[in-house]
């Protein structure tokens, strides 16, 4: 059985105060719910004060993005050694704004959970088609190509660890949901796809998310999917009260 996994992304919001303050409030919320994966990814700044308000508690830490070097001259850049010193465990890597904003390219997401993997890291990997590819027909042409590069030459040991997390770009901070229908039918493409390139026993492993405004209103349908194993949630995920009640779904 694969273990149901609610993230939520925080992206550029919370100062350290402010994050502290939300991670206290959620290990509160929280701290009984054992059947579920629950991971926050607050912005690097913050991670050290995250750690410590959620330590001792069954939340889990993520970074939003890494470098997949040990260390170098790479202004700006943060390694995976550097996250596990402040107690992150794992990282998403290749989100929809990382592509269209920095440049992010499958190639790179693949140096990139490489790096995760032989560190220790869960990569959580994200794939999605935009809305004008959706319109052309491309959504499994698009996300094939995004698993093929992004995973190529891992091993079947190595697959098996990563997370993905489907993130159709029409639907991020739109609050347009793809129908549970749809992720469905695109989760279900994305297991193939993980079959064909790793076997059977891997694509039976690997947990897919869906991502794209999740919110405490649509997960319950959304997570009664047989191929949808949990969520990345952005906006909803910055309030207590909607984040818990997302981790709390009911199917
Ligand atoms: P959203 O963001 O829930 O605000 O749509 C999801 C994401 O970008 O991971």
């Amino acid at each position: 059985m694969r273990k149901p996994l609610i993230a939520g992304n925080w992206k550029m919001y919370k100062n350290a105060t402010e994050g502290a303050k939300l991670a206290r409030s959620l290990k509160r919320s929280l701290r009984d719910v054992k059947d579920r994966e629950i991971v926050i990814a607050p912005p690097f700044a913050t991670l050290p004060a995250v750690s410590r308000a959620i330590a001792g508690g069954n939340i889990g830490l993520a970074a939003q993005n890494m470098h997949h070097q040990d260390e170098g001259a790479f202004t700006g850049e943060v390694s995976a050694d550097m996250l596990l010193s402040v107690g992150v465990g794992y990282v998403i890597i290749g989100h929809s704004e990382r592509r269209q904003y920095f440049g992010e390219t499958n190639k790179g997401c693949l140096e990139k959970i490489t790096k995760a993997l032989g560190s220790g890291l869960v990569p959580i990997y994200c794939i999605g088609e935009t809305l004008g590819e959706r319109k052309r027909g491309r959504t499994f042409a698009v996300v094939e190509k995004q698993i093929r590069e992004g995973l190529a030459g891992l091993s079947r040991t190595d697959a098996k660890g990563v997370v993905i997390a489907y993130e159709p770009i029409w639907a991020i901070g739109t609050g347009k949901t793809a129908t549970p229908q749809i992720a469905q039918e695109v989760h279900a493409r994305i297991r193939g796809i993980i079959k064909e390139l790793f076997g059977a026993g891997v694509a039976r492993a690997v947990r897919i998310l869906y991502g794209g405004s999740v919110k405490p209103g649509n997960v319950d349908t959304l997570m009664a999917e047989k191929d949808i194993d949990g969520a990345l949630v952005g906006g909803a995920s910055l309030d207590a009260k909607s984040f818990s009640r997302i981790v709390k779904y009911v199917s």
